[in-house]
Parts: structure tokens; sequence; C-alpha cells
């Protein structure tokens, strides 16, 4: 799709409307009194509005990621910028979202706060993804399609060719969530970007960047869909704090990349001891910081798990995850005290 024909899924009122204009996006040089946006005058860290644009943390990011500071947008979550998107484009009950079951509920929390339909597109029972029938979902009305990749709960990826191929054919977005990137051994699609402009990519600071609390997600897209984000965005969605915060996980990641392959080799072990259990049904192999689990009697397990203070995550509800449990990968004394649940558990079964 060319860049003209991604701005004109905009929704009418959108593209028509007038931001909001805060006091930090009137001027430009450097002033020495801010007498401008009713703040509290008494200095101390945090008494002035953040940068409503993130200069400085896009400029971390840039470093880090390699991609130029005017194709990023930063949201308080990726949760949030799943939300503008699906407002920017998608009019409620005229347009819809597609998406892959199972995956990240909340595209769908989104979509039915905004009124918008969700189309679903089945993945098999190997969570494997059949991309011809998944673009024969869309109609004239579907304006995003979010695929995550690796993808929760399953842990899986799509590859780079697949992926290239739905962008090509897909006449929509194409959002890929890669929340959990870090942890896997298939690229990420920003080598991508500047090929197809109807491409969104997903990342947080929240999974391998151990920093859930402060609140930060980043997208990457044409810089044109960046602006259209940041008209429709609450002025200061991104706080100081975060920000700042966010510029030192970002700068000092050395320590992180340890954690990563630290979590990467106790995905290995567990996944190769869960396969040794015979209440075990199915492991399935994951890229993620995670591994879903289909066990015989899931509900009685989870229960058993709880009575020794661990909680992992039900997944028996969702759809083709019948029986199915995750665990997200801890520390190696956390998965020790685990594997020990586990033969507990068998052992009394
Ligand atoms: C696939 C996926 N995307 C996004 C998120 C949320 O990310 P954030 O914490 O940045 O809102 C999650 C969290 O579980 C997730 O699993």
């Amino acid at each position: 799709m060319t860049i003209a024909s991604v701005l004109n899924l905009v929704r009418p009122n959108v593209a028509a409307m007038t931001p909001y204009s805060s006091a930090r996006d009137e001027f430009t040089s450097d002033a020495k009194i801010f007498l401008d946006a009713n703040e509290n005058p008494y200095n101390w860290a945090f008494n002035r509005y953040p940068d409503p644009y993130q200069k400085k943390l896009k400029e971390a990011i840039c470093e880090w990621r390699g991609v130029d500071t005017q194709h990023i947008f930063i949201g308080n979550g990726s949760d949030e910028i799943i939300d503008l998107l699906i407002r920017a484009f998608c009019e409620p009950k005229v347009d819809n979202i597609l998406t892959v079951r199972p995956s990240y509920g909340m595209y769908k929390v989104s979509a039915d706060i905004n009124e918008v339909q969700i189309k679903y597109h089945d993945l098999d029972e190997k969570f494997g993804l059949d991309i011809d029938s998944l673009l024969a979902c869309a109609d004239t009305q579907t304006k995003i399609l979010f695929l995550c990749s690796p993808n929760n709960p399953s842990g899986n990826c799509i590859s780079i060719e697949n992926l290239s191929y739905i962008c090509q054919s897909f006449n929509g977005l194409v959002v890929v969530d890669e929340a959990y990137i870090d942890f896997a051994s298939t690229p990420s699609m920003l080598s991508k970007l500047k090929e197809f402009s109807n491409l969104i990519i997903l990342q947080t600071l929240s999974k391998a960047m151990g920093a859930a609390g402060i609140r930060l997600g980043v997208a990457f897209m044409h810089t044109e869909i960046v602006a259209i984000l940041n008209k429709i965005k609450p002025p200061y969605n991104v706080n100081s704090a975060t920000q700042e915060i966010a510029i030192d996980i970002i700068s000092d990641r050395e320590n992180i990349e340890g954690q990563i392959q630290q979590i990467k080799a106790e995905r290995t072990s567990l996944f190769q001891f869960l396969g040794t259990l015979n209440f075990v049904e199915e492991v399935f192999p994951s890229e993620a910081n995670f591994i879903l689990v289909r066990v015989k009697d899931v509900f009685k397990f989870y229960d058993f798990l709880l009575s020794q203070g661990i909680v992992a995550r039900n997944r028996d509800k969702e759809f083709r995850c019948q029986g199915c449990i995750r665990f997200t990968i801890g520390t190696p004394e956390e998965n020790e005290q685990l594997k020990q649940s586990l033969l507990l558990f068998q052992q009394q079964n």
C-alpha cells in the first residue's frame, strides 16, 4: 500500500479535527521562565509537565533499535497504542479489526470499548497460521490486522517472509505485536519498516526489559501514521518519571542482555523437564518467556500449584487451549521450586 492509501483509512473525523495544542507545543526555543502552563513554579523533579513528544527518549530508542526518531510513537504501555490505533482508524459500528484465535486479549477489549467488531481467524491445533484463509477473513471494512509474534499464549512466531507477504497482500494496517521479540530466534520485522507503509510494530519495556511497572510501549511506523496518533493521544500520555527511567534502562541494558540469556536457558530446561512428566499431555515450543502446557486435570493442577504458593495462568477457557496452563519463566530458584512442585503433583496423582 502507498502511504496515501493508508491515510485514506483514517476516520474522517480524526483526519478533519484540530488537535489540542498544549503549552509545550507552542514554543521551541529554550526559555528561562515558564509562565505558560499553570504549574507550581517551585522547581523539583516533577513540577513541570513532561515532554509531550518524548524527544530524548526517542533518541535513546533510535540508538537502541536503529530506527529513526520520526518513525517512533510512544504510549502508556502498548495497550494504549492498541487503543489509539483502533480509535484513529476504525469507525464505531462500521469498521472491523481482524486477528487470530488464540492471541492477546486486549485487541478484543479495545475493539469492544470502541464498538468496533472483531473478526477471528482460527489457528490450527498446533497454533499454526493459514495465511490465505486469514486474508480471506478480511472484508472492505477491515481496517487493522493484529498479529502477535511470538504469540501470546502459544509462544510461536510468524516468519518474516510470511509477515511480509501479509503486509503486501492486506489492504489495511498490519500491526505486528512484538512484545516478546527479545526472547525469540525469529528476527523482528523492524528491518521491513521502510518497505511497507502499512506495517506497525509494537514493542514494550514490560517484558524482556524488566519495566512493566513504568508503563512504556513503543511503536514503529511510517512517520505520517505517527502524526495521526500524535493528533489523538492525550497530550502528556507518558509521564516524566517513566521517560527518565526508560532512558536509563535503555542506555544501560547490558545487565538485561544477561537476564534474557538466562531466561532462555531456563526455558529450555523447563521445556525438557515438562516433557518427562506423565500428567503433561503436550508442551508447546516457545520463543517467548513463557511455556504453554496441556495437562490432564488443569483445574486440580492449578489449585495444587496455588496451594504450593505458585500462581500460573490457567488458559483452559481460551480457544484451542482446553486443559492448558501457561508458565512464565522465573528465576532459576523459582523454576527449581516449580519443578519440585510438579514432581510432587505427579507422585500424588
Ligand atoms: C502480546 C502482548 N502485547 C502487549 C502486552 C502489553 O504490553 P504493555 O505492558 O506495554 O501494555 C502484553 C502483555 O501481556 C502482551 O502479552
